[in-house]
């Protein structure tokens, strides 16, 4: 578990379980070693539903490890870069308060963990559990200067687990993570149990367009155009733009994201479109 006590992050992961330090009450975890990513694809059949995989969890993770280096490029690109801009909305969503300890789920190569390490955030702990992506988060964190310098700290781990006392932090985010979990309930109950009463979540994820003429630009521009360049760009066999669209048309409409909040034990759910109608920002708060 982490200890964060007196707005203090103690977690220290370079240490050797028999250290006298070593905050973590479990054993050390083992870098997880990077998965081939060939072996990790989607077949035509398994894209009619990821989610309903029995193997998501370790797909999704080749996948992420297969497209990692080139993840924050085909971002930028595929969405017109209004993907810096979404994040800097949650950010704005979460009223984050000077002292505030954030963690970042599902945090990736980093992006919003270093967009929360520029606000009145005192800590943020990045977590992933794809060890890749976490590599490319320390080395553009590495770079964060002024006020954000040395905020950040990146652990691999399993949302659906986390290594965190309860009640320890005061914000908790995550960006295009949710569709990805196996079990976005016992997350969403992860992120209740470790945010103080009073402390925020902020979901940011991408739905399809009410608007019809919206919808079918989208669908044509996700289904047809973005899996064939961003494949291109990131060289990857994995499969992973194939599955980006076919994740987000068959993941939960914004009502049932409410609910699921809801029923995590979260109160004043509300979500809000972001422009152009493709991302939705969730926000609650635990009461
Ligand atoms: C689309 S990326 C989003 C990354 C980042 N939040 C951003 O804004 O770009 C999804 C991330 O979720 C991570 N992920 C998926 N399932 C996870 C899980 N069960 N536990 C931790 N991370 C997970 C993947 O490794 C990947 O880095």
């Amino acid at each position: 578990m982490f200890g964060i006590g007196s707005g203090l992050f103690t977690y220290a992961p370079a240490m050797p379980a028999s250290s006298p330090f070593n905050p973590l009450d479990m054993p050390p975890r083992t870098p997880t070693a990077r998965p081939e990513s060939n072996s990790v694809g989607w077949s035509e059949t398994e894209l009619a539903n990821p989610h309903m995989n029995d193997q998501k969890s370790s797909k999704v993770r080749g996948m992420f490890t297969s497209i990692a280096d080139s993840y924050d490029l085909n971002n930028r690109l595929h969405s017109l870069w209004m993907d810096q801009h979404w994040r800097r909305a949650a950010v704005r969503d979460a009223a984050v308060k000077a002292g505030d300890v954030v963690a970042d789920l599902a945090c990736g190569t980093g992006d919003l963990s270093m967009a929360f390490a520029e606000s009145a955030a005192a800590r943020v702990i990045g977590l992933d559990y794809t060890a890749a992506m976490l590599e490319v988060a320390r080395r553009k964190s590495a770079r964060l200067s002024g006020g954000a310098a040395g905020k950040v700290t990146y652990v691999e781990a399993d949302a659906h687990n986390l290594p965190v006392a309860d009640g320890s932090v005061d914000v908790v985010s995550i960006a295009f993570g949710i569709r990805n979990v196996t079990d976005p309930a016992r997350v969403t109950r992860e992120c209740a149990r470790i945010l103080r009463a009073g402390g925020r979540i902020v979901i940011l994820e991408f739905v399809r367009p009410i608007n019809p003429v919206l919808r079918w630009l989208n669908d044509v521009y996700c289904g047809q155009v973005m899996p064939r360049t961003a494949t291109l760009i990131s060289g990857d066999k994995s499969g992973a733009y194939k599955y980006l669209p076919r994740s987000v048309s068959t993941f939960m409409e914004p009502l049932a994201m409410e609910e699921l909040l809801r029923n995590a034990g979260f109160g004043g759910v509300s979500s809000r479109s972001l422009f152009p109608g493709i991302c939705r920002s969730y926000r609650a708060m635990k009461p």
